[in-house]
Formats: structure tokens, sequence, C-alpha cells
């Protein structure tokens, strides 16, 4: 039987309260959250009561936190800015620590959690939920079917929310993080992207902001050249626009037909294919049998961060430091492209 471990969350806020705490409490055989630290500890404190931790479990610091041998591993869920430190405090202490997307603020900071991460035996885990989709794996089975593959359509686009919950973060109004929501959110379609479709080696991009409440740019327009293969492709990503339908799509185009994710309606999503070597062939549109779970891949990534830990086995982790490294090493080209009107840059590596 696997053991439950038990949980210490560091940032208290929206995601930990809507996602994080609900989905351990979903996998009460493998999870227990016994102790919170927030800077405003008021916030906590209301954390701790409605997820059952015991007063003296709310911590002062980090340090405190990291002290109790009880806690088996830490979940962050901070602004990106303090996930190099939070990470080096945690390896020091010989805690093993998940924590949220984007894996850093800059590159520089991302390249230190990657080289942190991989110079101990201590688990470390970025919480990118997208690397845990059905999609990622049904659309990897299709594969070989329509292949080889030459090209792909990422598309995610749609309107500017008013009353976004998340844009009413302060961080998020003036980010430190590269990118704005472009690494806020973008990582998430990126992850999805080389999942399937493996890395990105090199890009052109224009960035631009659009709306001022973003603090930076929000949207991106890129072509993409992939790494192991010819593949080339766009992507395209922001919800910055005036009132437009949401279209969340990923096109992969084949030698031998397409196949095409519509994840427009997160609980809706769909798929479809067709086979053939050109316009000539006579063969229907597929609809090809697929679904997400409702909590969209955070309840596996837990679950394989669970197995990692118990285990005592770091390999087994899929959302390493160095796999979330890419995601926001693409950001960072969209960024340089842009600033240079456009031209190729190439993804750099940790
Ligand atoms: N996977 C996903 O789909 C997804 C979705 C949403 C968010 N996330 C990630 O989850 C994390 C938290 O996001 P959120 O939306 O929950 O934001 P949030 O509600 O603003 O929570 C941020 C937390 O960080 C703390 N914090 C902010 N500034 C700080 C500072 N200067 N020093 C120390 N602590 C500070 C806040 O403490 P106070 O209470 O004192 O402000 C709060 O507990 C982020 O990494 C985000 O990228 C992931």
């Amino acid at each position: 039987m696997s053991p439950v471990l038990n949980v210490g969350i560091v940032g208290t806020g929206i995601f930990a309260r809507e996602t994080h705490l609900p989905a351990y409490e979903h996998l009460p055989q493998d999870f227990k959250v016994v102790a919170a630290f927030n800077r405003t500890k008021s916030k906590a404190e209301k954390f701790a009561e409605h997820a059952g931790i015991a007063e003296d479990k709310v911590y002062d610091s980090l340090d405190e936190m990291l002290a109790d041998k009880t806690i088996s591993f830490i979940d962050a869920l901070l602004p990106a800015q303090f996930n190099a430190d939070t990470v080096e405090k945690c390896i020091a202490a010989g805690k093993p620590i998940i924590l949220e997307k984007p894996i850093a603020a800059t590159i520089d900071q991302a390249r230190k959690v990657v080289k942190l991460a991989e110079s101990t035996p201590i688990p470390v885990a970025i919480a990118e939920n997208w690397l845990f989709l059905n999609a990622a794996k049904v659309l990897k089975e299709q594969l070989a079917e329509i292949g080889p593959i030459t090209a792909f359509t990422y598309n995610s686009t749609g309107p500017f929310v008013k009353e976004n919950k998340y844009l009413a973060t302060s961080w998020r109004q003036k980010p430190e993080h590269i990118g704005g929501f472009l690494s806020d959110g973008g990582v998430h379609q990126l992850a999805l992207l080389t999942e399937v479709l493996g890395e990105v080696s090199s890009l052109s991009a224009f960035t631009k902001q659009v709306r001022k409440q973003s603090g930076t740019d929000d949207v991106v327009f890129s072509t993409m050249k992939m790494k192991t293969s010819d593949v080339i492709g766009t992507f395209t990503y922001g919800s910055a626009f005036g009132l437009c339908e949401k279209s969340v799509y990923f096109k992969i185009y084949g030698l031998n037909g397409a196949v095409t994710l519509n994840l427009s309606d997160k609980k809706k999503p769909y798929m479809t294919k067709t086979v053939g070597e050109s316009a000539e062939t006579k063969s229907e549109v597929q609809t090809i049998p697929y679904e997400e779970e409702p909590s969209f891949g955070v309840h596996q990534e837990f679950l394989n961060f669970h197995e990692a830990v118990a285990k005592k086995e770091k390999g087994l982790i899929k959302s390493s430091p160095r796999v979330a490294f890419h995601h926001l090493a693409c950001v960072a080209a969209f960024l340089e492209s842009s600033s240079k009107n456009g031209d190729n840059v190439v993804v750099v590596q940790p």
C-alpha cells in the first residue's frame, strides 16, 4: 500500500484554495494537507480552518515549516520569482518540493532551479498539469497513422476578461515573470505542444501588449521549427482581444492525414482525424474517443509526484525542472525575437 504523504502548503492563494486543496482532499489514500505558510498569516489561518489543519501547524516562516519533520513534502504556489529560493531552501532542508509553473520568473532563475534539482536526489517537480492531459497521450497515438508529420498549427486565443480573478492579483498586474501572461498561461500550451511534438529548436515571433492591465506583452504570433524532426508550425497565444470566440485548437498535419484537438471548451474537448494521402482519398472525418478528467491533469501530476517521493526516485517525475525550463525558454525566445523585429531565435538550453 502506498503511504499517505503529509503536505505543507506554501502560498495559500487562489489556486491553493480552489484547486490544490480539493485535489489532495480527493486523494485521501495518498495525501493529507497538514501545514500551511503564507506571507499574510491571516489568509493561512483561514485556509487552515477550511483544510482542517491544526492551529500550531500554521507557520510564521518557510524555515519553521521546513523544520517540521512530519511534513513529507512542500507544495509551493507563489509568484514565480520566489521559486528558485524556495527550491534552494527545501533542498537544504532535505524536503521534496513541487512548485507551480512557470518554473521561474527569468531564464537565469530557471537555470538555477534546474541546476539545484539535478544536483540532489531529493525530488523536485514543477506542477505543469497540462503535461498530464489525456490529449497529449491520445494525440501521440494518432501520429503514426497520419505521419510522417510535417506541420502544425497551435492556436489559443480568446477575448479579454475584465472580471478575471487572476488578473486582479497584484503580482500579475506588475509581473516580474518574463512575458507576464505569456509565461503565466502560455507555458501550459507550450507544455502540451512539446509533449506531443518534442522540443522547439528555433522560432520567430511578434509579441504585443494589447491591454494595459496585463502589465507587459500579452499576445504572441510565432512560427516554429521543431528539434528532432522536420516539423514546422505556427503558435498563437493570447486572451487580450475584443469580443471573439474563445478558440483553442491544435492541428497536426501529416503526409497521410491530419488530427485536430479542440480544447475551446475545456469541459467538452474533442478530437477528430482524417486519414488519406490526398483530397482524392474517400474517407470520413473520424471522431476519436477521448475525454479529460475534471481536474485537468492536476490529480495525475500529484500522483506522479507521490510515486517519486514515496519511492525516493526523482527519475519518475514527468514534469521535471528540465522539462519545464523548455516551456519558459520558448517564451524568452518569443520576446527576444520580437525585440529583434521577428529574427529567428534559437531556444536556449538550461
Ligand atoms: N496550473 C494552473 O492552471 C494554475 C492556475 C492558477 C495559478 N497557478 C499558479 O499558482 C501560483 C499561485 O497563483 P494564484 O493564482 O493562486 O495567486 P495568488 O492568489 O495571488 O496567490 C499567490 C500567493 O503567493 C503569495 N505571495 C505573493 N507575493 C508574495 C511575496 N512578495 N512574498 C511572499 N509571498 C507572496 C501570496 O501571499 P498573500 O496572501 O500574502 O498575498 C499568495 O499566497 C502561481 O505560481 C501560479 O502560476 C497555476
